[in-house]
Formats: C-alpha cells, structure tokens, sequence
C-alpha cells in the first residue's frame, strides 16, 4: 500500500519550493519545454522522480507513488527487477555494445519465436518507432507498393507515414466514412499525406470499402489490436475478420503493432484477438526496461532484410541494434513472464476493472473503463466508445480527467490521463484495491464538472 511521506504542500511540483520546480526552472535553460519528451505530464510543472522501487515511485522531494505508468507501459516487473538489475550489472561488467553479434540476441529471438505464432523471424531494433518503420519498409520491399492505411487517431510512434491523422480532431478529421489525412507537424510532406489511407477502427464496412479504393497501391495496413491512445478500444471481431479478408483477397500485408499490446498474453496480443499478421512490431516488455524494438513475422516477408548474398532489399542496421545491454534485460524480463504471471497479471486486471465498474454503477456516474490483461483506460463517457471519435474528450470532459488524475496524485498513484494505466507483477490485491478505493471516493464526492456527459 501507498506510504507517502507527510511533507506539506510545499513539496507539490507547483511549489517554488520542490526540488521539481527548481529542476524545471534548470530544464526549462536547456530544453524548448523544459523536458525532452512531449509526453511528459505536467501539472502544472512536470513530477521529477529521484527513483523507483518494484511496483512504486518516490519523486525528489520524497514522495511516494503507485506507479500506473511504467514508464508507458513498459515496467510489467516494476522498477528495479532484481533479474534484470543482475543480468545487465552482469553484462555491463562484460562490455557494453560490440559490432559483432552475441549468443544472446538469438535466444531472446528463440523465445519471441518459440511463443507467438507465425513469427517466425527477426531483426531488433532499439525503438517501437524503428520497428514500425522496418515493418512497413519490409511490407513495401514485399509487395512492391509504397502507400499504407492506418487507422485514425492510432499512436505508432514518430515514423512519418503512421503519425498522420494521430491526433486528427473535430475540426480537421473530415467525414467518417472517409476519414481526412490530416498533417501532425507542420510541413509534413503532402506526399506522406497523399500515400496514408486513413481508415476507421472498428467500422468494417468503411474500412473494407476504403481499402479496396486504394488497394493497388497499398503495401500494409497497420492496426494495433487495441489502440491504446485511441482510447483502448476492444476490437470488434467480425471488424478484424473483414480487415483480413480484404487485406489477403488483395495482396496487402497486414501489420500489428503490439509495442505497447504484447504485455496482453503470453503470445502477444494479436493472438488473444484472432489477429493473423504477417509481420509484427514489438517493444516495450522485451526490453526489461532498456530500449528495444523488434521487427517480425514469416519468413518469406522477413527475407526482405536477408543481406547474406549481397545487398538486401531493404537494409536494416543501426549503431545499438540487438545491443547486449537491452537483450540481457530483456531476456530477464521475458524468462520470467511465464504463463502464470501473465494469469497472474489478468487476475489482478480483472479485480480492478470489476471494481471500477461497480463504484461506477452504483453511483451512476458518467465513466466507462476499458482495457484487458494488465491494461486499462477510464473514460468520462456513460457509453464505452468504439472508435476514436467516440473516445475523443470534449474541453468538459479533459477538465475531469484532469481533476480525477489530480485526486489519483493527491491519494499517493501516478495515472496517466490520456493513455492507458498499467498494472505489473509486483502489485498486489492490496495496491489493487487501494486505486479502487481512491476512485470510488472520487465518485463518493460527487463534485464532478457539470460538463460530464450521461
Ligand atoms: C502502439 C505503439 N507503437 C509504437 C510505439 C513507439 O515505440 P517507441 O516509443 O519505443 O519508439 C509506441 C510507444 O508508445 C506504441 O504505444
């Protein structure tokens, strides 16, 4: 359970006075925003953690924190693993990167291999991000296309192609069964643009009918089986039936991006959905906590990257590829996410989500919970959405998660806002209940904005 430390408000990163706000005020010298990451939640002014420990934070003006975060879902063993802690002291101790290969990097790939159905092969990579893109190379190298359809407000990282229409909103995201394009920086190449199919999650007849528009010219759809910034949306099944039979009766590849989804099972996510990809991209888990990234799938696809005889259709390098640091860490990691830990992590989901729901029916408030496995996300809506524009918060329904995040801070738990909470192995049903309780005295005062929608 959450001890955090009596310090008074003093140490709150508003505060002049917290060591937070005195790193921000360095940060900000040295950073366009103060940090290097737009990711960062702050509130005003970013948290600063001083260290982790298993399932909890302490900042540095020493308090401490439930971590729901996991550094975006990628701690599923806490902080400071103690395997991984040995395994990378062990192989630092050894060398850090070399440019030749180690025994280590292929049984991290045996055991990727050995538990997830058709991934037959891969390449790592130090990012999800890198993994997206060798996966859509991959797929354009295959199939001789360049153009890609992705799947409206979808987060596959910082390749070009797959951040257009990631945070596409009301006034630019077009009609809804012809999603727009729509730029995520400015200058964004038109011709990005013009080669992204922007497809509907979950909407089967739109998607079938979009695709087979632009089939010609498509390489890959890329589709993350639960789309965590969407709004962790579940998957309709007839939806990814419809997506398979277009993609297969037109030669298009379908990749899945499980980076941040593989935490779901023991075979990944796209497994758990009936999701047959011919290539994938993973991360996050596998790493144990160090950047990592890999791209997979059949053999045939993967033969791509194949450099044995000369130069290979796509090259695929990179200075910290399959760097021993990461593999030793995510070796550790995975051998010890066996097929009871994830029940184990399932059990602890399942606790949380029913309990949520209960607080929720019996005050019938205006939130949904999504999510499975060790994931899930509250919505400020009445009804569970099952697209992106149905998950889209209104200014009313941000100005709530942000008072309901405040009231997770105050009671000792990091949440994230806007993306999904994570559970990992060392919680407890004790940590478990402690978030429902925070939530059902959040629900209990009932001083929601009057902007809540019923
Ligand atoms: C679904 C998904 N794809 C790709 C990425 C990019 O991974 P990375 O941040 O390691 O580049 C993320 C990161 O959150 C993700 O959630």
């Amino acid at each position: 359970m959450a001890e955090f430390s009596k310090a008074g408000a003093s140490t709150e990163p508003g505060s002049i006075e917290s060591r937070s706000h005195q790193a921000f005020s360095r940060g900000q010298v040295v950073f366009p925003d103060g940090t290097t990451r737009v990711t960062v939640e702050r509130d005003p002014i970013p948290r600063y953690i001083s260290h982790g420990e298993g399932a909890y934070l302490i900042d540095v003006d020493g308090r401490r924190f439930l971590d729901l975060n996991g550094n975006f879902t990628t701690l599923i063993h806490g902080h400071a693993f103690p395997p991984v802690v040995e395994a990378v002291t062990r192989q630092i101790r050894s060398g850090a990167c070399f440019a030749n290969p180690t025994e280590q990097e292929i049984e991290l790939a045996e055991l990727l291999c050995g538990r997830v159905p058709r991934l037959e092969q891969v390449r790592f990579v130090s990012t999800g991000t890198e993994a997206v893109m060798f996966a859509i190379k991959a797929a354009r190298a295959f199939t001789g296309r360049s153009a890609i359809a992705k799947f409206e407000g979808a987060y596959h990282g910082a390749y070009d192609w797959v951040e257009v229409s990631q945070a596409a909103s009301p006034q630019n995201w077009g009609a809804a069964d012809k999603p727009s394009s729509v730029a995520h920086y400015r200058g964004m190449p038109q011709a990005v643009l013009d080669e992204t199919v922007v497809l509907p999650f979950n909407d089967a007849e739109t998607t079938v009918r979009r695709v087979e528009e632009k089939a010609s010219s498509l390489a890959a759809v890329i589709v993350d089986p639960m789309p965590s910034r969407a709004g962790l949306l579940s998957p309709k099944a007839e939806f990814i039936d419809a997506l398979h039979t277009v993609c297969r009766a037109n030669g298009i590849l379908v990749i899945a991006d499980e980076v941040l989804n593989f935490r779901q099972g023991f075979a990944g996510a796209s497994q758990r959905y009936g999701l047959e990809p011919d290539l994938r991209a993973i991360g996050k888990i596998i790493g144990g906590g160090l950047p990592i990234g890999a791209v997979g799938g059949r053999a045939e696809v993967m033969a791509v990257f194949d450099a044995g005889t000369g130069r290979p259709l796509v090259p695929q390098g990179g200075t910290f590829s399959a760097n021993p640091i990461s593999i030793a860490a995510g070796l550790a990691a995975m051998r010890a996410l066996d097929e009871q830990a994830f029940e184990y992590l399932e059990t602890l989901g399942e606790r949380l989500r029913d309990r949520i729901n209960a607080s929720i029916s019996k005050h019938d408030a205006p939130f949904c919970v999504m999510g499975a496995a060790s994931l899930l996300r509250i919505h400020p809506k009445k009804t569970a959405p099952e697209t992106y524009r149905q998950a889209y918060l209104s200014p009313g329904e941000s100005e709530i998660m942000a008072a309901l995040g405040r009231h997770f801070t105050r009671n000792g738990i990091l949440f994230p806002r806007a993306a999904a909470s994570c559970l990992s192995t060392p919680m407890e049903c004790a940590d478990i209940d402690f978030v429902a309780d925070v939530f059902e005295d959040f629900l209990a005062a009932g001083d929601l904005p009057q902007s809540a929608s019923r």
